[in-house]
């Protein structure tokens, strides 16, 4: 496996295995990969001739308050995961690579003005521009998105169909713990009793998936599951809300495919969890 830090390496190589008639399989990242991650990479490997894992931290999708800074990060162990797993190659870039006083931004409207858009207004801006760039740079035949980031992955599904970009989305399911915290680069954050309160967040979408129904009142299935994390004094609910599981846009009965999705900080971690209901597939 090969670690790459410039757009030109990268295009040299994906050029080569495209004139050899190979297919390509892209994995996003921001780097410190956990089994969330190796389950894309893997998923990847298996359906590509080749695949690139990207581990650029994107600067662009950070508010000026959040912890672009602190996000961790570990080229070593990054790669040795990716090239266990079998990835060609790991695709880090510094920022100045990937940014040269750019002017051009890639906004999705409407989508990005609900859930963890609210809090955070450019977040979506920078994900759908550095993932246009990226997948301008490898140009995948596949990409890769967890469905733990359900929003960001409805957004770029929404971006690559009305940009007609010419590759396929695959979305894969969250990956959790053991005691059923969703898998996280931010879980690193946790203290071990703030880890320990962090449980409220998957007893409440368990909660959620076990008691959703079709026709029952949104409201009712939110505050039922706010009810559990309220319990809990380390959390601080941001939101947790029923929506429409292709617009974003409020639903007030469950009568549609929906995303159930939360924010809640954990002192001052932020963590998002979610599941999602579609009332034309029976529950499993
Ligand atoms: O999901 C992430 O890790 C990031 O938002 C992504 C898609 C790699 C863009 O920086």
């Amino acid at each position: 496996m090969k670690i790459v830090t410039t757009i030109a390496d990268v295009r040299a190589t994906v050029k080569a295995w495209r004139q050899a008639g190979e297919t390509v399989g892209f994995v996003p990242t921001m780097g410190f990969l956990h089994e969330g991650h190796a389950s894309l990479i893997s998923r990847a490997v298996a359906e590509n001739d080749h695949v690139v894992v990207s581990t650029f931290v994107n600067p662009t999708q950070f508010g000026p308050t959040e912890d672009l800074d602190a996000y961790p990060r570990d080229e070593a162990r990054d790669a040795a995961l990716c090239e266990s797993i079998g990835a060609d190659i790991m695709f880090r870039p510094d920022p100045a690579e990937m940014y040269d006083n750019p002017k051009v931004s890639v906004v999705v409207k409407d989508m990005n003005e609900h859930l963890c858009g609210l809090s955070r207004p450019i977040h979506f801006h920078g994900v759908c521009t550095v993932v246009t760039k990226l997948f301008n740079i490898v140009t995948p035949d596949t990409a890769y998105f967890g469905e733990k980031d359900a929003q960001q992955l409805a957004i770029i599904r929404k971006m690559v169909a009305d940009l007609n970009m010419p590759l396929k989305i695959v979305g894969c399911p969250i990956v959790r713990e053991a005691d059923g915290l969703a898998k996280s680069s931010r879980n690193t954050y946790l203290s071990p009793a703030e880890r320990e309160a962090a449980l409220c967040l998957s007893r409440s979408i368990f909660y959620g998936r076990d008691h959703i129904a079709v026709g029952m009142a949104a409201k009712e299935l939110e505050t039922a599951m706010e009810d559990i994390i309220v319990k809990e004094p380390l959390a601080k609910i941001e939101y947790v809300k029923v929506v429409d599981a292709l617009t974003m846009d409020d639903v007030t009965i469950i009568d549609r495919p929906v995303l159930v999705a939360m924010a809640v900080y954990i002192g001052k971690t932020r963590l998002i969890d979610n599941f999602s209901f579609d009332p034309n597939v029976s529950k499993q």
